[in-house]
């Protein structure tokens, strides 16, 4: 048996406990999965032809190792696709990850020390908490109510800890576009007051923003990267949740001088050039604006579904509609458990997480009333399905 003192203090932080079964095919057909944030199977792309001329027009390159800030025409065409939406930028300020969440984990080994503390929404993204958690930090948790995250709120809590003479945090995370899971976005007057906030404080933004082009209504926000004079924020981007999760590359875009330091950090050899160069080629096709179309209509469709659904099966709970993203979040009665919900809910075949994994702080008094929906996976007919077969769950607890 492995002594567990023989870890490193911050793997103390990780649970043991083996991850559930993660694959829709390690379940039954009865089954519905309502708890990840899986692409609808509908909506990959085609890339066999692309990953195909890859292999032959551009074999050295794509079988050599990877530049290790990312290949030079990927870089090119992320800073052009952030330039036209309002940040202004040079290839030095991107490095290409293997996803958002690498891009989270470089940035915390660039800015924290054990014992640092960090801005987090309550609730807020669950995969990044443990990530966070195993730099040792304190968490510094902030509210938000329809126009996302309470910028006054943050203000009035780094008030108090100056007041006490507590270092100042050293980093605020958000999802300012359909935030995961609550859903809400930050309006654009939060925005510039979070960026101000920030700056004048000497705090850095890591803004991740994986869902912005997932939007089904209303016209943009500013990105908090547009608004940074200073250099000040991090942005992270992906492709997983606009062209696919399993090609795992995404962005950071932050100073040259940042980058510079990041890249020495990226243990991995440089992200799959091969993935790059697909990924490329199909961003400047013809196809790729269609297939954003095609996806924010699909997943539109499927959020009125679940929202009609919800509010017929389970008319107890509370909604927040999301404008656009993968996720809806429920409130439920005060007395109606979600942990609970969520377990007898697997139980019956309905998976979906409970609104508590999602809070950064482990004590009593974190509110249990909540679940969260994923819609991204599921078919128009499975949210029919699933959320009736919730609803009687729901119901047996509730005693509606
Ligand atoms: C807020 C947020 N950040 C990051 C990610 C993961 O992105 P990636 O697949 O690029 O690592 C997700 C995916 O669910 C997310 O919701």
């Amino acid at each position: 048996m492995f002594n567990d003192d023989r870890l490193a203090r911050r793997a103390k932080t990780l649970s043991a406990r083996m991850p559930a079964p993660h694959f829709p095919s390690e379940f039954g057909e009865e089954t519905i999965l309502f708890d990840s944030g899986f692409a609808a199977p509908q909506l990959l792309p085609a890339l066999g032809a692309l990953a195909q001329r890859a292999l032959t027009d551009h074999r050295e390159e794509v079988l050599q190792y990877a530049s290790g800030r990312g290949q030079p025409y990927l870089r090119e065409w992320l800073c052009d696709w952030m330039n036209a939406d309002g940040c202004a930028l040079t290839p030095d300020h991107i490095l290409v990850t293997n996803g958002a969440k690498q891009g989270i984990d470089l940035i915390c080994r660039l800015l924290l020390d054990e014992g640092d503390a960090i801005v987090v929404t309550a609730p807020t993204y669950f995969t990044a908490i443990p990530i966070f958690r195993n730099y040792g930090v304190e968490f510094v948790e902030v509210g938000q109510d329809a126009h996302g995250f309470d910028v006054a709120a943050l203000a009035a809590a780094l008030d108090a800890r100056a007041a006490e003479g507590r270092a100042l945090p050293k980093l605020i995370y958000n999802i300012p576009e359909f935030h995961n899971p609550t859903g809400a976005t930050m309006s654009a007057e939060r925005r510039v007051a979070l960026v101000a906030l920030a700056e004048a404080r000497g705090i850095p933004i890591v803004e991740d923003s994986p869902y912005r082009r997932v939007r089904f209504e209303g016209a943009d926000e500013p990105l908090l990267k547009a608004l940074d004079r200073s250099g000040n924020v991090f942005h992270l981007g992906t492709f997983s949740k606009l062209v696919a999760p399993g090609l795992r590359i995404g962005w950071v875009a932050a100073e040259p001088a940042l980058i510079a330091r990041m890249i020495q950090l990226k243990s991995e050899g440089g992200s799959s050039p091969l993935i790059q160069r697909i990924i490329y080629e199909f961003a400047r096709s013809a196809d790729f604006p269609a297939h954003i179309e095609r996806v924010q209509a699909a997943y539109c469709e499927r959020r009125d579904g679940i929202v009609a659904a919800v509010e017929r099966e389970l008319p107890g709970a509370r909604i927040a509609i999301p404008a656009g993203g993968y996720y809806v979040w429920l409130s439920l009665p005060p007395h109606v458990d979600g942990d609970m919900l969520a377990a007898k809910a697997g139980e019956a075949g309905i998976h979906l997480i409970a609104g508590s994994r999602f809070f950064a702080s482990t004590g009593a008094d974190i509110p249990r009333n909540h679940i969260r929906l994923a819609f991204s996976f599921t078919t128009l007919d499975q949210i029919a399905n699933g959320i009736a077969r919730l609803g009687a769950v729901y119901r047996s607890i509730a005693g509606e």
